[in-house]
């Protein structure tokens, strides 16, 4: 049996909570928060024996295997380095930290241990995308030459999610001071990984991030600084061109990615929303022979359908049991963590940055 403990008994630690209490060879044994109250009343919903207000006292106290690290971004290096070394697997939340040095660092000292490392980079739960991604490794369509990604939320236009003017939760995403890198740091992670895995290294990139200030500067303590929308340019090294963009104002979308793939024979495609089983599936179309509007099969788009895949949480468990790190590793989130922190360049200089 692996024994796990949670360390940020926030939000997201309900997931992780939840999808390791599903996972038989785990046991959830400790969890750690520095807020008590919060770590109790946790503790007492997942029925988890011990406590800690802690991380330290949590590593020395407790016979642990893995740690699942769900702190705000600012948290996740101390944390992850920490666990290392002492010789624990971890799973960390995404960004994998708040820059590329950073990254690279924790990427490094994870190389330096057998210790199974991962980053949740959520969208490779979905099954859909993880064959498409298949389809392209195989070669299937020939050359990639053109790529259209987005991710788009609304919750800065509608109050589907509640209201960001008075909830903390969306306050801080809005505000650098408080640890957020806008919306490039939040969704950026996820589609710069959803698009780049299937196609290849992003080789150049040119971006433009955009505050809109129209919307507010302050509220309380929160100045309303961090980046709300993005686009950006990307070459990949096999010389294929695309676009990759997300805002949080896309009005009409929930929390949609969408990813077209064009390729010299045939293209696939997919889009969805919440929650990530309607991710199971892609489309793809290899139709190159039509020769009019009057072909009765011209241009068919075939939906392929695709049993559910391991989610993240799993694959972690899996590759303790086999010693085999699965993907997306440190490494993963580490270069990761180079693209957004080109796009930060870039937007301040005005120009394409190279990668390589
Ligand atoms: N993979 C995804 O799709 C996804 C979705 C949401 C959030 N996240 C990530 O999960 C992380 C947590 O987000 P959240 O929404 O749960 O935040 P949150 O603010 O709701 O929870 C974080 C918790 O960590 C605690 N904490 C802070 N510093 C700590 C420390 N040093 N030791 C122990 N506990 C500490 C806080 O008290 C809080 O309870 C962030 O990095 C976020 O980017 C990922």
């Amino acid at each position: 049996m692996i024994k796990l403990g949670i360390v940020g008994t926030g939000g997201m630690a309900n997931a992780h909570a939840t999808a390791f209490k599903n996972i038989k060879d785990v046991e959830i044994v400790a969890v750690c928060d520095v807020i008590e109250e919060r770590v109790l009343n946790f503790a007492k919903e997942y029925n988890i024996d011990k406590t800690f207000t802690s991380f330290d006292e949590m590593l020395d106290k407790c016979e642990l295997d893995a740690i699942s690290n769900v702190t705000p971004d600012s948290f996740h290096k101390e944390i992850a380095l920490k666990s290392l070394n002492k010789n624990k697997h971890i799973f960390s939340e995404k960004p994998l930290a708040e820059n590329y040095p950073d990254a690279e660092e924790m990427y490094k000292a994870s190389a330096n241990t057998n210790c199974i490392n991962m980053v949740n980079l959520s969208y490779r739960n979905s099954s859909g995308w993880q064959n498409l991604s298949k389809v392209l490794h195989n070669n299937e369509l020939g050359k990639v030459r053109h790529v259209d990604a987005s991710y788009y939320q609304s919750w800065l236009t509608c109050k589907y999610w509640g209201d960001w003017k008075e909830e903390q939760k969306w306050l801080w995403r809005l505000s650098e001071k408080h640890g957020s890198k806008g919306v490039l740091g939040d969704l950026g992670v996820h589609i710069f990984d959803f698009a780049s895995y299937p196609v290849g290294n992003i080789k150049k990139i040119n971006c433009r991030l955009k505050t809109f200030k129209d919307k507010g500067e302050k509220i309380d303590e929160y100045v309303l600084d961090a980046n709300d929308s993005f686009i950006s340019m990307v070459e990949f090294d096999n010389g294929a061109i695309g676009t990759i963009n997300s805002t949080r104002f896309a009005t009409g979308n929930v929390n949609r990615l969408e990813l077209k793939i064009y390729c010299d024979k045939g293209a696939v495609a997919m889009k969805f929303d919440d929650p990530i089983t309607q991710g199971n599936y892609y489309s793809i179309c290899t139709d190159i022979n039509a020769t009019s509007p009057n072909d009765e099969k011209s241009l068919d788009w075939e939906i392929v359908k695709t049993d559910p895949t391991p989610s993240n949480y799993e694959r972690f468990i899996t590759s303790i049991i086999s010693g085999k790190n699965d993907q997306p590793d440190f490494k993963r989130g580490a270069d990761i963590q180079k693209i957004l922190d080109s796009c930060f360049l870039s937007s301040e200089k005005n120009e394409w940055i190279d990668l390589s």
